[in-house]
């Protein structure tokens, strides 16, 4: 075991009552995808003959969460986190969506929280995290007006199972990250493209957060509800008019789009930016507005990367294009996002300044990188400099008045990393996907230092 000093800060700094976790997400880490009555999920899907995924990687297996979570619960405890946060995994409780709840699956959560609150770990849940039915994709999933009963009755049932132990919701995890890369791009499950597709995905998830923080709030007493957004600083290529136009744009679209309807002040419609004006529409239309307003008691910030934005006008709509952080020679994760910590700073007080966010969690932040493991020691330098200057910035921030109250590294252990497949590293514990071998990693272990 390794002791790395903390030159600069200790979590005491962050004060007593500041609570530090760690996260992950079903469909990354459970496996077991046919097990115990489990319906599929888009992902399983989309997994299933490979090409879309690197490596063809598969979720059958994962890392096997599912049968190993009470060892896996013992060294989130042993490396001295408070906090859990997991996802359910819609399919596990409704094998289609919408029919016969699966009496296996609400047992399986049953037993991660019961273990969580036996270890004196205190679960986060997070009701959406990406994997959806097959069976409500196959009726259109989240471009279908009637997602949004469906997944109501979902939230429902997890509200009335687990209630009574589970205080902390999160309604969406990045609802721009699985509207964009999976009914815009393409790229994620279940491979639309498309406007037609894009904007009845982000109405009826925007709809949707709003509704399960209200059914949460109804039906749990005493609850702590928030949703998760991924930020981004949007910095501009120069300080030319079409380049900061351009940054404008993307700003509206990685930042705005979801949070803004949350806040209740309705889509963010620019005369720059036309085509949101269909949301906005709709919003009349509907006389929605009021329903895509719900009064959260925390916003969950996830940020990884700041992205550098120019105009380009061969790009249709937005008319803009990323200056890749390896194209401008910046020091880059093995996923080949910015690593940044100024732009985490500048993040927290945007959200911050927004005026009507009561409290801020930092639902993620993380980082991939090569991790060598030799003698069975990874020596994940690279990934501690990550943490040590994320706090940093968070805690700048927090010094500065904002109401920053807790934060999740991503992720526990390396895992299924969505159309990057299983290459990407970010745990703070290695897994061997062959044998299932956890072994902690340095970072893991400063970790442990770092709470003590
Ligand atoms: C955001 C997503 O919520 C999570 O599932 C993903 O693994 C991390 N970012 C890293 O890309």
């Amino acid at each position: 075991m390794l002791s790395i000093p903390h030159d600069i800060i200790t979590a005491k700094d962050f004060g007593k009552n500041f609570k530090w976790g760690v996260a992950i997400a079903a469909a990354q880490n459970e496996g077991a995808t046919d097990v115990d009555g489990k319906g599929k999920s888009i992902w399983d899907s989309f997994t299933k003959n490979g090409s879309k995924i690197k490596g063809a990687a598969k979720l059958t297996t994962a890392c096997d969460f599912y049968h190993r979570y009470k060892d896996d619960l013992l060294l989130v405890k042993a490396l001295g986190f408070s906090l859990f946060r997991f996802s359910i995994s819609w399919a596990r409780i409704l094998p289609d969506g919408t029919g016969k709840i699966n009496k296996e699956g609400i047992n399986f959560y049953h037993r991660v929280i019961d273990e969580c609150l036996k270890l004196g770990l205190i679960p986060y849940v997070t009701l959406y995290h990406w994997d959806l039915p097959q069976e409500l994709e196959n009726k259109g999933g989240w471009t279908n007006y009637f997602i949004n009963k469906w997944f109501s009755r979902f939230v429902t049932i997890c509200a009335e199972a687990y209630g009574s132990k589970v205080k902390h919701w999160i309604i969406l995890n990045e609802p721009f990250g699985f509207t964009t890369l999976g009914y815009m791009l393409g790229k994620h499950a279940p491979g639309k493209k498309g406007l037609g597709n894009f904007l009845p995905a982000i109405h009826h998830a925007a709809l949707a957060q709003a509704e399960g923080g209200r059914i949460i709030r109804r039906l749990v007493e005493q609850a702590h509800i928030g949703t998760t957004f991924s930020c981004s600083q949007v910095i501009p290529y120069s300080d030319k008019k079409e380049d900061l136009a351009a940054a404008n744009r993307i700003d509206i679209l990685m930042n705005r789009l979801f949070i803004e309807p949350a806040l209740g002040k309705g889509y963010p419609v620019d005369d720059s930016f036309k085509f949101l004006e269909k949301l906005q529409l709709h919003n009349k239309t509907w006389k929605y507005t009021e329903r895509l307003h719900f009064d959260f008691d925390f916003i969950g910030l996830q940020y990884y990367f700041p992205v550098v934005v120019k105009h380009n006008s061969y790009i249709p709509i937005i008319q803009a294009t990323e200056v890749k952080a390896t194209v401008r020679k910046m020091p880059v994760t093995a996923m080949g996002w910015e690593i940044n910590a100024d732009s985490f700073y500048r993040t927290i007080k945007k959200i911050w300044l927004y005026g009507g966010v009561k409290e801020i969690l930092i639902t993620e932040n993380g980082a991939a990188f090569k991790d060598e493991l030799k003698n069975g020691i990874i020596d994940d330098r690279a990934r501690i400099n990550y943490f040590n200057q994320h706090l940093q910035a968070m805690l700048k921030a927090k010094k500065e008045g904002v109401n920053i109250k807790g934060y999740f590294a991503w992720t526990l252990m390396d895992n299924f990393e969505w159309s990057e497949g299983y290459h990407p590293r970010f745990g703070l514990v290695h897994v061997d996907l062959k044998t299932q071998l956890r072994t902690i990693k340095n970072s893991g272990y400063w970790w442990r230092d770092f709470l003590q």
